[in-house]
């Protein structure tokens, strides 16, 4: 658990990641709301924050919501007061950058006036759909981490500052224990980027441990999950690069999926000097699934 959260620190760190901690993309009101879980496979302890503002690190918060409480997920100002009771540093997360990005979609670059989409549920609704054709490179981006010891025991993290430009308070699947992130020891564990809202509807990392735990080996369980996404009817799914995921069996071997071709992942053993770059298998949606619905 310790590798897998320093990991995501990074991450949450990074101001040129656009889809995590700070930097990331700001909801309509121009806040920063970030989601995160983490999940311990040796006792399925998980721990979860979603809509969080100003706290540079979600994933220590949903760490101590796993370590300390009888809960595994809090959500907006409550979470907002666990972290300040807790210690947890405040810190600003809109960085110049992803403000001026944030102004130029909802404002049209003025430096100040009417925000079209937050003023407008209907405007934000009919906009919603270009978003999510425009978003997926810099602006859906999810951190995974999943962690194997020696002694077979598996933690995975999620972080991600979710949809830029969202609705506040709409949460991913990132928080959410069986749709963004899954890990049992006994059989692997699997965690999702992109669409959260597909990953919710079909329990997506939860799925792919399932799979596992029913005798499929980790290739065959990734891409069942990914053959179930094919029966959402999603009008709003942009039609390339809507879901990913990553998983681990019990065994320590690694793969991932994407719906989009051409995308990859990294992998590090203690053998290795160096992380590894994979390519991630692809099972594209049915367009003709996606489309049914406008
Ligand atoms: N997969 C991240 C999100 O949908 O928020």
């Amino acid at each position: 658990m310790d590798a897998a959260i320093a990991a995501v620190r990074c991450v949450e760190d990074n101001r040129d990641d656009h889809g995590v901690g700070t930097g990331g993309i700001p909801n309509v009101l121009g806040q920063v709301e970030l989601d995160a879980s983490v999940m311990d496979g040796r006792t399925l302890a998980a721990g979860a924050v979603c809509a969080v503002k100003g706290y540079r690190h979600p994933i220590e918060i949903a760490r101590k919501v796993m370590e300390s409480t009888p809960h595994v997920m809090l959500a907006g100002a409550g979470a907002e007061l666990f972290a300040e009771w807790h210690g947890f540093e405040p810190a600003e997360l809109l960085t110049p950058e992803a403000e001026a990005i944030w102004r130029e979609r909802t404002l049209g670059g003025a430096p100040t006036g009417s925000n079209l989409y937050a003023d407008s549920y209907q405007m934000y609704m009919a906009a919603v759909r270009d978003w999510v054709t425009l978003l997926h490179d810099r602006m859906l981006g999810t951190t995974n981490v999943i962690v194997r010891d020696q002694q077979g025991d598996i933690a995975s993290a999620v972080s991600t500052s979710g949809w830029g430009f969202k609705w506040p308070g709409r949460v991913g699947d990132s928080p959410i224990i069986g749709a963004g992130n899954y890990a049992d020891n006994r059989y692997g564990a699997a965690a999702c980027t992109g669409r959260g809202e597909m990953a919710m509807r079909a329990a997506t990392a939860y799925s792919i441990v399932r799979s596992m735990r029913d005798g499929f080996g980790l290739e065959d369980a990734l891409r069942r999950a990914m053959l179930d996404l094919q029966d959402l009817v999603d009008p709003f799914a942009e039609r390339v690069n809507v879901m990913n995921a990553v998983a681990m069996d019990r065994e320590g071997n690694v793969a991932a999926i994407s719906t989009a071709a051409d995308t990859a992942f990294v992998f590090q053993r203690l053998d290795m000097d160096e992380p590894e770059e994979r390519p991630r298998a692809c099972v594209p949606l049915k367009q003709a699934r996606s489309q049914q619905v406008s």
